[in-house]
This record gives C-alpha cells, structure tokens and sequence, in this order.
C-alpha cells in the first residue's frame, strides 16, 4: 500500500501528517510553512470540536456566500478577518513591539487613494453641520523632532453614517483629504464630529454577526495614514472619547492611545473660529512616526 492510501482505522494525526508530507516538494520556504501551519491548525480544529460533516458543509456554504458578496465596491472576506479579529491580530504581530511611534490600527474598506490636496486649516467638506470639529496636530519623530512635509492622508463618515464611497448622495472627495506638514509639522483641518456607525450587515458577515449574538457597531473615529520619507507610515484612528461602542468595537480596532476628547466650545464663551456658526469641537492630536531601520551594509 503506498504511503498515501489512507487505510481505515487511520488516526487524525496520521492523516494530518500526510496531508503535511505532500508539500515536501514546495520549492517555496515559507509558502511551505504557511501550508503547513494552516494545515495543521484547520486538522485540529475539526478534531477539538468533533466537527459533524453538516457543520463543515455548512461552513463552506458560508464561505462560497462571502466570495458571491464580494465585488469592486465590496470585500467580505476582508469584512469577515475583521470581525474575527484576525486583522488586529496581524496588525499586532507586525507592529505590536514596544515603541513611542503612534499605534497602528485597521485600514477598513473605505479608504480611497488620491486623496484631494488641501491647505492646512481647509474643510474637508462643504457643509459643517451642527458639530464642527477643527483637527490640529504635529507629526514628530519618536524623538519628538517635526517632520515637515509629511503627508496626512484622512478620511472619515457623514452624520448619516456613511463614506462618500458607500453614499451615492455625497460627492465623491467629500469629507477626505490630503494634508503637508509645514515648518513645525503642524497640519489643521475642519470637519465633522464623526458618529458611531454599523460595518456593512446586509451581507454573510451580517448574518454571522447576528447568529453569534454580536453588534455591528464601530466607535465614531477618522481615520489616518501618516507617511514621511524615511519613517515607518502609520495607518491608524483617532477615536472620540464619547462613543458608547469603544469596548465593543466590531472590529476590535480600539487602542487606548488612539482615544481623545473632544473638547466642546460655546459661541457664548468664546469668539467662533472663522467658517464656524454656533457651537463646535476641537481636538488636538500628535502622530509619532518610528524611523525606518537603516538598510544592512553591503
Ligand atoms: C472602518 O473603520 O472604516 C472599517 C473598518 C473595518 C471594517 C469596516 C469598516
Ligand atoms: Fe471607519
């Protein structure tokens, strides 16, 4: 019998070893580990569990849905790492060693590239609503010296909950924008309070979402990526203080270091800033970039 006839009475630790052994001629290293460790972990899984065949029929049916779902405008699968936590969990692997530099967090599926450029002090949107907020900051290097000329790319929802990008009734650049340090590093913009919001729940990731007992909602953020020549770039929030939904975040994206107040002003109290009719929020925020390690000597 060639050692790859699975006879009956096989164990599960055979067959695993098997199944592993198949990739001995993977010419590529760590796509060989990769297979490997994925193999192994799935394997186990079904064993712990006692996974019943209508269990795993039913888990490929879930999978095959979040493929169908996917399309240009809409990436389920990466929906489905993100409500699972394997995103946060990759983003902890690669960036979770000690250091000062700003903490990172999810991208989301919102981000759009190319960005339009702003000058700094610029709204990010035509109509400032009810609760303006004005966003000031320096992007320094983990010794705290200004990066002048770092692009702060941000983006962010409406009052309605939505990105320009899911929201045919806003203009496509609304409420982002591209940013350039000046002199000190400092960069401003006006926008927005951002608002709590639900991940989109119509789809696979919804459904799972609702059979397990979990919410949709994320804590109202912007979002950032702060890049400089010869630092690590950032991608990371800022997160309102305020939110209901910080220690539940569906996507598990909540930092501490990335939570901030929201400081409100009165017009009554205060002479309003220009652009800015009644009350409004300020928020003051540094950005930390590491420096990238120097290239190995030849
Ligand atoms: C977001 O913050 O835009 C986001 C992140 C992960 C999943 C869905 C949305
Ligand atoms: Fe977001």
């Amino acid at each position: 019998m060639g050692d790859d006839l699975t006879a009956r009475g096989t164990s599960a630790s055979a067959l695993t070893e098997q199944v592993v052994g198949r990739l001995e001629h993977c010419s590529d290293p760590r796509l060989r580990e990769l297979a490997s460790g994925l193999i192994r972990h799935l394997h186990a899984f079904a064993v712990e569990e006692a996974l019943t065949e209508s269990e795993w029929l039913a888990g490929i049916g879930f999978l095959t849905e979040v493929g169908q779902m996917c399309s240009d405008r809409r990436q389920e699968f990466i929906l489905l790492s993100d409500t699972l936590g394997l995103s946060m969990l990759v983003d902890l692997v690669n960036h979770g060693a000690a250091s000062s530099a700003t903490e990172s967090t999810v991208l989301g599926p919102f981000y759009v590239e190319g960005s339009p450029w702003r000058s700094n002090g610029d709204a990010i949107t035509d109509d400032l609503g009810a609760q303006p907020l004005i966003v000031t900051g320096h992007v320094r290097d983990t010794d705290g010296r200004p990066l002048t000329g770092a692009t702060v790319d941000v983006w962010q929802n409406a009052t309605n909950r939505l990105y320009a990008v899911q929201d045919d009734g806003q203009m496509p650049e609304n409420l982002r924008g591209r940013f350039r340090t000046d002199s000190a590093g400092g960069f401003a913009f006006r926008t927005v309070r951002p608002v709590d919001y639900p991940i989109p729940d119509d789809g696979p990731v919804g459904r799972m979402l609702q059979a397990t007992g979990r919410h949709p909602w994320r804590p109202a953020h912007i979002h950032f990526i702060v890049s400089a020549a010869g630092f690590i770039p950032v991608t990371t929030h800022v997160f309102d203080s305020e939110s209901r939904y910080l220690e539940s975040d569906v996507v598990f994206g909540v930092k501490q270091s990335l939570v901030r107040t929201l400081v409100a002003h009165d017009p009554a109290v205060e002479a309003e800033p220009p652009g800015i009719v009644g009350p409004w929020y300020t928020v003051g925020i540094d950005i930390l970039l590491q420096p990238e390690a120097p290239a190995p000597r030849s």
